[in-house]
């Protein structure tokens, strides 16, 4: 049994697999409507998710299976004190697999100890989010065509943002990949992340705070919302929330082959203008999330 708690526990080879496997299910979902018959998902969310939960939903259930769950701490028994371990156990003898959001960083991890069946992250804290990963390795795939020899900007909340930190690590492992991390000083990536994975493994990236000045050399703008909910202040996240702004002039700088990425939920940072740019793909890589995550669920469940 394998748990999925960073996407780093995925190696290059089992990543290719899942996306080759979604791109199949994208282009034949009739062939796997009954794969899951029988099988059921438990949703277990203490932090509030519009697409994570309802894609893991819409998957399961176009595999044949079935969902239940929870989508907020208050309407679960965490609300009366249960911790998440005694919360697996019981979950284990009720599911076959289990999608879990958290806010504190670690509690899916300590959910997979504890655990008879799979345990997927969907979030924890500001720390991982593997499939939100996943979801951008296939946009890119089925877009891009390649994972190799990108640009790829990061822009916003490169701090607290954990799909940034998720997409960083997993494409430092393809050759020739270079990253532009643009953001206020307040919001840079953290240093474990600067040092650990992009110094030691020498790759090239460079920091800066003006999008206009780097938008033109980008095969990809990966745009993110700043979280409000990871802030200590108010303060500080209002002075810092409309740092970048993707418009229609900015978008007249880059080329025009670049696409824009955003996880999702969009704020501010992205005016709505943008969204008719058949360069902004973010609403179909909300999309592609339903085919990489039915590829997870078979896979963890070994269906595949
Ligand atoms: N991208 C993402 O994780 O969105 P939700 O918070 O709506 O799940």
């Amino acid at each position: 049994m394998k748990h999925i708690m960073n996407i780093l526990d995925l190696s290059v080879e089992e990543l290719n697999d899942l996306l080759n496997l979604a791109e199949e299910i994208y282009n034949h979902p009739e062939q796997y409507r009954d794969k899951c018959h029988g099988k059921k998902l438990a949703t277990c969310f203490y932090e509030p998710s519009t697409r994570t939960r309802l894609s893991f939903e819409s998957a399961m259930l176009s595999l044949g299976g079935q969902v239940l769950g929870f989508s907020s701490a208050d309407s679960s028994s965490a609300a009366k004190g249960e911790s998440v371990a005694d919360t697996i156990r019981v979950i284990s003898s009720y599911a076959d697999i289990c999608a879990m959001r958290h806010p504190k960083e670690g509690a899916p991890l300590v959910a997979s100890t504890y655990s008879s069946i799979p345990v997927i992250n969907a979030g924890d804290g500001g720390h991982n989010h593997p499939t939100q990963t996943l979801t951008d390795l296939l946009t890119i795939h089925m877009l891009k065509g390649h994972m190799d020899h990108l640009k790829i900007g990061f822009c916003g909340d490169l701090k607290f943002g954990r799909t940034v930190h998720s997409l960083i690590s997993a494409m430092v492992r393809y050759p020739g990949v270079e990253f532009v991390l643009i953001s206020p000083k307040e919001l840079r990536i953290p240093d474990y992340l600067r040092n650990e994975t992009l110094i030691q493994n020498k790759i090239p990236f460079t920091e800066v705070n003006d999008l206009d000045q780097v938008i033109g050399d980008l095969d990809i703008l990966y745009m993110t919302r700043v979280q409000r909910e990871r802030f200590f202040n108010e303060e500080d996240y209002i002075r810092l929330k409309d740092s970048f702004i993707l418009n229609v002039e900015k978008m007249k700088l880059a080329r025009e082959d670049m696409l824009v990425l955003h996880p999702l939920p969009r704020v501010n940072e992205i005016s709505v203008e943008v969204d008719d740019d058949p360069r902004a793909v973010y609403f179909k890589q909300a999309e592609f999330g339903v085919y990489v995550r039915m590829a997870l669920i078979l896979t963890l469940l070994g269906l595949n």
